[in-house]
């Protein structure tokens, strides 16, 4: 069992504590509450066609320079809410730096989602994270996105996930056994990063655990810092800033996958790199080489830091909520220790409800950007060519006209007869929605069951103290900026944490 140095616990404190982020440096509460109470000169996104009968966007500016990324980085969608609340459901933020319209509330996101008229390009993620991203699945648009998916589709079939499921558990047994125990300096969100990056690494790329240790670090190394690198203050190549190191590592990453394209063409295996490589659609149509390096960025990076999230979440929500733990850990007691496959995970309907609850509250993916290609109406406000557009699907979940309580945890609102989630097509997206919605959902709810369902079994998980709660950094996937602390306590035979 892996234990805790003082010197490793210590260092990353200090890390945490003392390296500068919007969280961390004192006085950003009291501007976040300044760009919030301040009635800001009021601007105009753009005047609507002369007769057109709509209205035009209003915003404002928020804080000089900053504008109100600071709310967007500290309060995510709790900022995004507040918003709403005082503007409406489309807002025009006008900064500078990332000038873009909020589209808030369920009918508004269901407009930009769904996107009946096609009026919505994908190249909205261009300036968050286009430069590290380029052309994986989710920066295609139309006609072309269909075709890519429709080729990708094959890598995600049940079949497919079946056969990951039994390599997903073997990493996840393993790596759950080695975690520190009876120790409230266990930070649960980096060792379950490790484990979707060590998972990734054997589904995603065929890396038995142990082989080629070095190269798997140097690859998960480059995914984290592309990943994080959207999130940049300084959005230009100067060393050594977020936004350099992210391309040099994507730039390292497209040489790995390109080394290896050949390879994995000329053999046979069920990684998912080497699915990618075969799989063609109906019509026989494959992926090129550059294709699949492309694809393979992207599904990394939309793959671990997102499901790392939802299961930090849920670890939380279990500790806090010991009632749930035990009825989800009664559920998996009959399933027992035995292999995992798609069928049993399915019977954990339970950890199910916690799942859906835990992103309900806080979303992996809480916004969505868009860019208009044409000039269009979104709920009678006039929105021209160009305009780029941040959706938060993930404010909706807090909304009280939809949830009873929203701010409670309270997994059987998603069961019936409540149902809560129901009320609205868009009350819960934690996938998205329409054409982009996540291919890999499946996956990923497959992924999360398998790592809790096997943290059950071992463990009691407990809260480092009575009432802790994590802090969000929005500035990305959230992630709780003091790495959660879990007490992780080993069950004895008959289900009791021993000693
Ligand atoms: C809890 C886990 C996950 C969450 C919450 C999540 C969330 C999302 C969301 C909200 C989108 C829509 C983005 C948009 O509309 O622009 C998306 C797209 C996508 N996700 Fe996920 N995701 C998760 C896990 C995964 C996993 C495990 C994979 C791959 C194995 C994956 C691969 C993708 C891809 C490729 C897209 C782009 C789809 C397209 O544009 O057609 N995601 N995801």
């Amino acid at each position: 069992m892996a234990s805790i140095s003082t010197r490793q616990y210590l260092l990353d404190r200090a890390r945490r504590r003392f390296i500068p982020t919007i969280n961390n440096i004192p006085g950003m509460g009291v501007l976040e509450r300044q760009d919030l109470a301040h009635a800001w000169k009021q601007k105009v996104l753009a005047e609507p066609p002369a007769g057109s009968g709509l209205s035009p966007v209003i915003g404002n500016s928020g804080l000089p320079i900053l504008g109100h990324t600071l709310g967007v980085f500290r309060g995510g969608p709790d900022f995004a809410l507040q918003l709403y609340r005082r503007y409406g459901p489309v807002f025009y933020s006008a900064v500078p730096m990332l000038g873009s319209v909020n589209v808030l509330g369920p009918d508004a996101t269901q407009v930009v989602l769904f996107n009946k008229n096609k009026d919505f390009s994908q190249a909205g993620w261009q300036p968050l994270i286009g430069p590290f991203f380029n052309r994986g699945l989710m920066l295609l648009d139309f006609d072309e996105h269909m075709n890519h998916r429709r080729i990708m589709q094959e890598a995600f079939t049940r079949t497919r996930l079946a056969g990951y499921i039994e390599h997903i558990d073997r990493v996840v047994t393993a790596a759950v056994a080695d975690w520190p125990t009876n120790d409230a300096r266990f930070l649960f969100n980096p060792a379950v990063k490790t484990l979707t990056l060590d998972i990734a690494s054997m589904v995603f790329q065929g890396h038995e655990p142990g082989a080629d240790d070095a190269l798997v670090a140097k690859v998960n190394d480059a995914f984290t810092i592309t990943t994080r690198a959207g999130g940049a203050i300084i959005r230009y190549p100067i060393p050594p800033f977020k936004w350099w190191r992210g391309l040099r590592a994507r730039k390292f990453l497209e040489n790995y996958y390109f080394e290896r394209v050949t390879e994995r063409r000329d053999a046979k295996a069920t990684d998912m790199f080497s699915v990618l490589c075969h799989a063609e659609d109906d019509d026989g149509n494959t992926f090129s080489d550059e294709d699949v390096v492309n694809h393979m960025i992207l599904l990394m990076m939309a793959a671990h830091e997102t499901s790392t999230s939802a299961t930090t979440t849920m670890a939380y929500n279990l500790a806090a909520h010991p009632q749930w733990q035990e009825r989800c850990r009664d559920e998996s007691a009959r399933l027992g220790d035995g292999p995992l496959n798609i069928e049993s995970l399915e019977k954990l309907e339970s950890l199910d409800l916690v799942m859906n609850e835990s992103m309900r509250m806080v979303a992996p993916l809480p916004f969505v950007m868009r860019q208009t290609v044409r000039d269009i109406a979104v709920l009678g406000y006039y929105l021209p060519a160009g305009t780029l557009v941040m959706a938060w699907p993930g404010m909706n979940h807090r909304l009280p006209e939809l949830w009873s309580e929203p701010d409670k945890f309270d997994p059987e609102r998603f069961a019936e007869p409540r149902a809560e989630h129901k009320k609205h097509r868009l009350a819960f997206a934690p996938f998205g929605a329409g054409a982009h919605k996540c291919i890999g959902m499946v996956f990923g709810q497959l992924e999360i069951k398998t790592i809790i369902h096997r943290l059950l079994r071992r463990y009691r998980l407990e809260l480092p103290r009575p009432g802790y709660q994590p802090c969000w950094d929005y500035g990305g996937i959230p992630m709780p900026t003091d790495g959660m602390p879990i007490v992780l306590r080993p069950l004895g035979h008959s289900g009791d944490a021993a000693s």
